[in-house]
Parts: structure tokens; C-alpha cells; sequence
């Protein structure tokens, strides 16, 4: 994967995501050691939060750029974003509960099943889990989500400037680049600043303020929009905010109450992510669900993963499960036996098919080994590969095509020489940074553990 500069120069994306973490591993040691001399490298322990939405191979991807960075892989660990924010709020019920404080409040409570809404800057991440009665969560249905996030609001108010200075800003993209990076930067700020009572005000960049027509602007957008006297500042009306804004909250409002539809047991919504902060996203939540649930929104909504991740990686308590997003199965050269079912090896003349072991929907237990197939091999099989495929084709039992079918990883294994033929029963573990393959020789009892390689 490549990722291209606005001036077109081409880098490999893990080199700037690795560059990335370590720039900001080096602020974060800095500060640690800062606090305290005594503490080495080697004390700190790293905590990589990512979406629950992501794929396993982005959350691989994730640990090898942490890796190029240079975080030890042993003082690292990936913790799922709703998870964390699920772990920050349980966390502060447990400290209200012992300071006998606000113990009406009665969330996250075993057998509480609760919805995370994270609403972040590119995608709106969504998680539906329970409490159980040890008090760890289970996610419950497979997370979702979509492209929904603050920056939707930026690019309706550059959309909005396109209209109204068409040519001149493209000039300004073209020509006067940092002009145009301070304009997005003006229209972040004035953005935080907005609350659904006043108007918004942003400053605009010197380049613009020559170029704008104000007879045109008020023809084109009456009291909408209007530009201050000596005009260095744009003023959107309420109206057009409420507008932009509407739009923007309804496609993820509209995706929320769809999913409560078929998660009627959900009684508690927990809204995090910067976004999240937005007065205006914010009563927009409380107009559509606070009658009908309890909506939980913490007083620092941008901070909740970050504090959540901290108290996860103190703790390391991982969670018991989570719900497959596809199916996954095992893409290998063989014939099923219409008896037991069992595989019969083939050979390079067999089509490849996909043989299902976790299906679309179910619950995967972390660190628990899930039953999977059974492959009868004779003295001469070498076997010692298996390939990891996903689909979410609903017909997965099928031969394997590139349109349906997405290979993750191979398994290696090393199995020792048969001396005659036997059964492999072989069973997939999982947890949230590896898949393992277990094989049990059933003449022997014998067992063979390999795990996935997702970049070969
Ligand atoms: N007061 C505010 N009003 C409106 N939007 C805000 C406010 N504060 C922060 N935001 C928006 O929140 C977003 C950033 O949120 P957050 O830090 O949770 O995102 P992220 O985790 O970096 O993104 P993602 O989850 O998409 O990877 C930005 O779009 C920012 O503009
Ligand atoms: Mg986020």
C-alpha cells in the first residue's frame, strides 16, 4: 500500500503510520521520563487502540508498523476502541460506587447490555456488548459503523465556499497551499467553537478575502451567508449550520436507530469520540434517543478511549469475546468424504474449496480454541501450510474465487513424518492480534500449533 503527498511524491503506507507512532512514542517517553527519572524503556508498557470495525489484517498491519517503530513486542498490546471507552466508564461507576456517589446511576451493571457509539473524526465506530457477571464484556452483535465522522461537517463548509468562490478556490488549492491549509484549519477551530445558539464565524485567509464579491455573495446566499465589514471573517447564518449539521447527524442517527431495531434489549448508549463533544451532535442525540434510553455521555468525550486504554493495559484483562464480522475458513485443495465429512487431501488437480469454521455472526471466545475440521492424510502428505480465507458470501461452502473470497494469512505448520494414515482434527484460536491453528494427530494424540503469517 502506497500513500501519495499532495505534491505527489509516494511513500509506503506502514513507513508513515510507523513514523507516525514513533513520533509519538518519543512525546510520550519524554513526558513519562520526565515525571520520573528512574523509569527505562523497558517499564513502559504500549497500548495501541484501534476500531472495533477494522479488519484483522489492519489490526496486524497496526502491530508491525508499532514493531517498525521500535515498541518491543512484548511490552505491546492492540485494545479495541469501544472496549476501552466500556472499560473507562465501568471504571468510573466502580470509583462513584465506592464513594457511595451517584450509585443511582446503575450502568454498566452485570447483565447491562449497552451500545458504544464513538464518533471520531473520519468514521462513527458502533458496538453493541453486555456486562457479564464477572464483570468482563462481551461484544454482542458485530460492530458497524461508517464514514460519518467530524470531518463530514468540514467538508459540507468547503463544499458551501466552493459554490460561492468556485474558480478562486481552486486557485487557492492549486497555487496558495498554505492559504488553503489555513482555511481548513480556520474552519476546524471555528467549528469547535460553534453551539447550535449563535452563529458561525470563521476567519478567512488573506487570498480570499481580495477574491470575494460581496454583491455576488448576497445574491447567491442572501442572510445565510455573509462577510464582515473589512472582511476578514465569514458568518454562516444558524439556519445554514442547523442545515449542515442535520445532514450530517442524521446519517448516523438513522443507522443507530436502525440497528436498535434488532437490539431491543439495549438499554444504555455510551456516545464518545471528539465528535462527540459537538453541543449540536449532542442534542441531536438527546432529542432522537433520551426518551426511549439512557444516554451516557461523559463529561470529556474525546478522552474516554485514551483513559479506557490506560486502565486495559494496567489491568490486561482481556475480553471474553467478540461476534466474527465474516466467515472464516480454510482454503485447501481436498474432497469431503460424504460419510463424516471429513477431508480428503487432494493435490495441485483439485479445485480449491472454502471449508467453514467460524461462521459469520458467531461469538468467538478469545483464547479459546473453536472446533474446526477434520483432514485424513495418508504417509505421503506433506502437510505443512494451511490458508486462512474470509468471505462474506452467504453460500460460503464453494470453490474459492478472488470476487468472494479474501485470503488473511497462512498457517505454517511442522508436522513430523507419518509413518501411516491418519486423522488431523484441526481447530482455529483466536484472540485480538493472532489466529492460531491447532492440529491433532488422532493416531497419537499428538498436537501441532501454528500460527497465521498475514504479510508473506
Ligand atoms: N467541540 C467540537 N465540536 C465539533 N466537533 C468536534 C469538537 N471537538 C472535536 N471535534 C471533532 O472530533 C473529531 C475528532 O475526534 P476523535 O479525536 O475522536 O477522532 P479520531 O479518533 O482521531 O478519528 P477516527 O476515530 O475517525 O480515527 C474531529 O472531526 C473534530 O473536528
Ligand atoms: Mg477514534
Amino acid at each position: 500500500m502506497k500513500l501519495r503527498t499532495i505534491d505527489g511524491k509516494e511513500k509506503s503506507c506502514i513507513t508513515v503510520i510507523a513514523a507516525c507512532i514513533e513520533h509519538i512514542k518519543e512525546k510520550a517517553t519524554y513526558r513519562i521520563k520526565h515525571m520520573n527519572k528512574d523509569i527505562e524503556d523497558v517499564d513502559i508498557y504500549w497500548v495501541l487502540t484501534v476500531p472495533a470495525i477494522w479488519s484483522e489484517q489492519a489490526r496486524q498491519f497496526m502491530i508491525k508498523a508499532a514493531e517498525k517503530a521500535g515498541i518491543d513486542m512484548d511490552n505491546l498490546s492492540l485494545a479495541l476502541e469501544p472496549e476501552c471507552a466500556a472499560v473507562y466508564c465501568r471504571n468510573e461507576e466502580l470509583i462513584k460506587n465506592k464513594d457511595k456517589m451517584n450509585s443511582s446511576l446503575h450502568s454498566f451493571r452485570p447483565g447491562s447490555k449497552f451500545m458504544v457509539v464513538d464518533l471520531g473524526g473520519g468514521t462513527v465506530d458502533i458496538t453493541v456488548s453486555e456486562v457479564l457477571e464477572s464483570g468482563k464484556m462481551r461484544e454482542i452483535s458485530k460492530a458497524s459503523g461508517g464514514k460519518w465522522g467530524g470531518e463530514t461537517i468540514n467538508k459540507k463548509i468547503v463544499d458551501v465556499l466552493n459554490e460561492i468562490c468556485g474558480q478562486q478556490m481552486k486557485r487557492l488549492q492549486s497555487e496558495e497551499m498554505s492559504s488553503y491549509l489555513e482555511l481548513l484549519s480556520e474552519i476546524e477551530s471555528a467549528k469547535r467553537y460553534y453551539d447550535d445558539e449563535d452563529d458561525f464565524i470563521m476567519r478567512l485567509p488573506e487570498f480570499l478575502q481580495k477574491q470575494i464579491n460581496v454583491e455576488n455573495l448576497t445574491c447567491k446566499s442572501g442572510n445565510n451567508i455573509v462577510i464582515s465589514k473589512e472582511k476578514p471573517y465569514l458568518l454562516f447564518s444558524q439556519e445554514m449550520m442547523k442545515y449542515i449539521f442535520s445532514k450530517c447527524i442524521s446519517d448516523i442517527t438513522n443507522h443507530i436507530v436502525g440497528l436498535l431495531e434488532d437490539a431491543t434489549e439495549v438499554s444504555e448508549i455510551l456516545l464518545i469520540g471528539g465528535y462527540a463533544s459537538s453541543p449540536t451532535v449532542q442534542t441531536a442525540f438527546k432529542k432522537e434517543f433520551a426518551q426511549k434510553l439512557k444516554l451516557i455521555i461523559p463529561q470529556n468525550p474525546e478522552i474516554v478511549v485514551l483513559t479506557g486504554a490506560v486502565i486495559c493495559g494496567h489491568s490486561k484483562e482481556p475480553i471474553t469475546g467478540r461476534v466474527a464480522k465474516y466467515n472464516y475458513g480454510l482454503g485447501i485443495r481436498a474432497s469431503v468424504d460424504p460419510g463424516d465429512r471429513n477431508l480428503l487431501l487432494g493435490n495441485v488437480r483439485n479445485k480449491k474449496i472454502f471449508h467453514l469454521l467460524i461462521e459469520k455472526g458467531r461469538r468467538m471466545d478469545v483464547g479459546k480454541y473453536v472446533e474446526g475440521c477434520k483432514i485424513q492424510v495418508d504417509d505421503s502428505t506433506q502437510l505443512d501450510s494451511i490458508e486462512l480465507y474470509i468471505t462474506k458470501s452467504d453460500n460460503p461452502e464453494h470453490e474459492i474465487n478472488i470476487n468472494d473470497f479474501t485470503k488473511i494469512g497462512t498457517i505454517k505448520f511442522k508436522l513430523p513424518q507419518l509413518r501411516k494414515p491418519t486423522t488431523f482434527a484441526v481447530s482455529l484460536w483466536y484472540d485480538e492480534t493472532e489466529f492460531r491453528v491447532m492440529a491433532e494427530d488422532e493416531n497419537t494424540n499428538l498436537h501441532f500449533e501454528g500460527i497465521i503469517q498475514y504479510f508473506e
